[in-house]
């Protein structure tokens, strides 16, 4: 371990490399990181790297994400099946008759996308936004619009409770976060009394029913630095989300939720990225996102949404 880490430490500088990683990276490799991030702060990131080359340790809207804001960069990805089941469900030509439907019907809308989609569905978005800026850009649609939202029902959901803004929501869910068990994170409650429970607003309206505080993952590290010390933290969303925490803020004693078909649900695509294959990546200088059509449309909406 220490010493594929010295290596991809090497070669990283040998390439001229930057690492980006998301929170729900394994640990090893978020600490290998030159930059840690939820999906907002990792997009903004990227649009001021200086080294040629991008090394996204993400999944691959992400990544993706990142050549659209830098079209310059090489930016490589190390495992190109590092997928999205939310992305899964919404491919464009389906959202594109939908859409179509809805303009036959009168309907007058906006598409707010969720960035977890792929650059083809941000191609006929409106707006794209993330779990930290999803608000502000909902309150940026006119209010004679209706809000077509894709393609996270539960995301969708919660922005309509706290923004009062009714929408049209496509029927889509993270695989991670929709399993969470409410009976288990009850019974955490009873164990734990005093803990704060805090929930991904990717979760289902139960869990976040259950919860003391709903927000994406760097609001998630906002709330705890403002917690005193010794402060017990029942956590629902993706479980290395915990390595982040007890980094930054070792002095707590965090609970991640479990879900209900298995003791821990990580994301299986988040996890296919591993310390041999960053280190297979940065020798090789592959596997490549490369600039397709649908970039140029996709990359006008990221810019309005995430960079303005
Ligand atoms: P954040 O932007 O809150 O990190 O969420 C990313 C994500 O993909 C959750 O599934």
């Amino acid at each position: 371990m220490r010493e594929i880490t010295a290596e991809i430490q090497r070669l990283k500088k040998e390439r001229k490399a930057t690492i980006l990683a998301h929170y729900y990276q394994e640990g090893e490799i978020q600490e290998l990181a030159d930059f840690t991030g939820d999906s907002l702060a990792l997009a903004r990131a990227a649009t001021k790297v200086e080294n040629p080359i991008i090394v996204f340790c993400g999944v691959h809207f992400m990544a993706e994400t990142a050549k659209i804001l830098n079209p310059e960069k090489k930016v490589l990805l190390p495992d190109l099946l590092a997928g999205c089941s939310l992305a899964d469900s919404c491919p464009a030509d389906k959202l594109a008759r939908y859409q179509e439907m809805l303009r036959i019907n009168g309907r007058k809308f906006q598409t707010v996308t969720y960035i977890n989609s792929t650059a083809g569905v941000k191609a006929l978005s409106d707006w794209v936004v993330t779990s930290g800026n999803a608000m502000e850009i909902i309150h940026r649609v006119p209010k004679e619009m209706e809000i077509l939202f894709v393609p996270d029902r539960h995301l969708g959901q919660y922005l309509e409770e706290v923004t009062g803004r009714k929408m049209i929501l496509w029927d889509g869910a993270c695989m991670v976060h929709e399993i969470f068990s409410l009976g288990d994170l009850l019974a955490m409650k009873k164990q734990h009394p005093g803990a704060l429970t805090i929930a991904h607003p990717e979760c289902p309206a139960n869990i976040r029913a259950h919860s003391d505080f709903v927000g994406g993952t760097e609001a998630m590290l906002r709330k705890i630095a403002t917690l005193e010390k010794d402060s017990e933290i029942i956590v629902a969303t993706e479980p290395n989300m915990l390595w982040q925490m007890e980094h930054k803020f070792p002095r707590h004693r965090y609970h991640p939720v479990p879900g209900i078909t298995c003791a821990c649900n990580k994301c299986p695509h988040m996890g296919r990225n591993t310390l041999e294959k960053l280190a297979d990546c940065l020798e090789n200088d592959t596997p490549e996102i490369f600039w397709s059509p649908s970039f140029d449309r996709a990359r006008e909406v990221l810019q309005r949404s995430l960079l303005n």
